[in-house]
């Protein structure tokens, strides 16, 4: 896909201040700090569309993105951030879930995990609520560039080991680096024939 434009809508605290659900909608989601925000902007070929930031917690709004005037796509805030207290903790996680529930257009959820560590509970369990939940979600395995690809490959195996124990199929894989700008085509080939599938299938929103 050939991004011709990428811009900024807007940030909402809750769903039901996203901008109207009329175009599909893809969305990033992850443990704070795996590198949502970084990856978008990869994709998206731009330096600063989404606010990145060494410290954990960047981004605590949806942000909105809108692609080629055609869709979606979605910064959110990431889960499990331990340093706030736990009622802000659990007012973000009603922030994602109720968005993540309610939002009609939303077609496809990516969960970044961190490539360098071994499956972590918390994500094991999103992923778990999104399958309970009937939620479409891809996972893409982020910061690829700081390991050998062997330990990498090594990784991926290993979570695919621990996925097949409660899976009976394995979600799309995508192994990225925001850095060195690895797999961000592959992620955005499956939005493009995704995008195609709706339009063919005259689903809309
Ligand atoms: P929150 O918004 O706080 O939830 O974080 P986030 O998931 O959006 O992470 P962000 O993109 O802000 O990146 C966090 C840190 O990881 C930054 O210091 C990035 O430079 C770094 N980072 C992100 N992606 C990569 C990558 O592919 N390779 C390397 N080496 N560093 C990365
Ligand atoms: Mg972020």
């Amino acid at each position: 896909m050939v991004i011709k434009t990428a811009e900024f809508v807007k940030s909402s605290d809750k769903w039901q201040d996203c901008p109207e659900p009329t175009m599909p909608e893809y969305a990033f989601i992850g443990r704070s700090n795996v590198g949502k925000s970084s990856l978008i902007n990869a994709m998206m070929n731009h330096k600063y569309l989404a606010k990145t930031s060494g410290t954990p917690g960047k981004t605590q709004l949806i942000n909105h993105f809108i692609i080629n005037e055609s869709w979606y796509l979605t910064d959110l805030p990431g889960y499990g951030y331990a340093r706030v207290s736990k009622s802000m903790r659990r007012d973000f996680e009603k922030l994602i879930t109720n968005y993540i529930l309610n939002r009609k257009n939303l077609v496809n959820l990516f969960i970044l995990v961190d490539a360098r560590h071994t499956p972590q509970k918390i994500d094991l369990e999103f992923i778990e609520w999104c399958g309970e939940n009937g939620i479409p979600f891809s996972i893409v395995f982020t910061k690829a560039d700081k390991l050998k690809p062997n330990v990498v490959l090594a990784n991926v195996d290993h979570y695919k080991e621990e996925l097949l124990k409660t899976w009976e199929d394995l979600p799309e894989l995508y192994v990225t680096s925001a850095e060195k700008k690895t797999g961000c085509d592959a992620i955005l080939d499956f939005i493009t024939k995704t995008n195609e599938f709706l339009m063919h299938n005259h689903i809309k929103f």
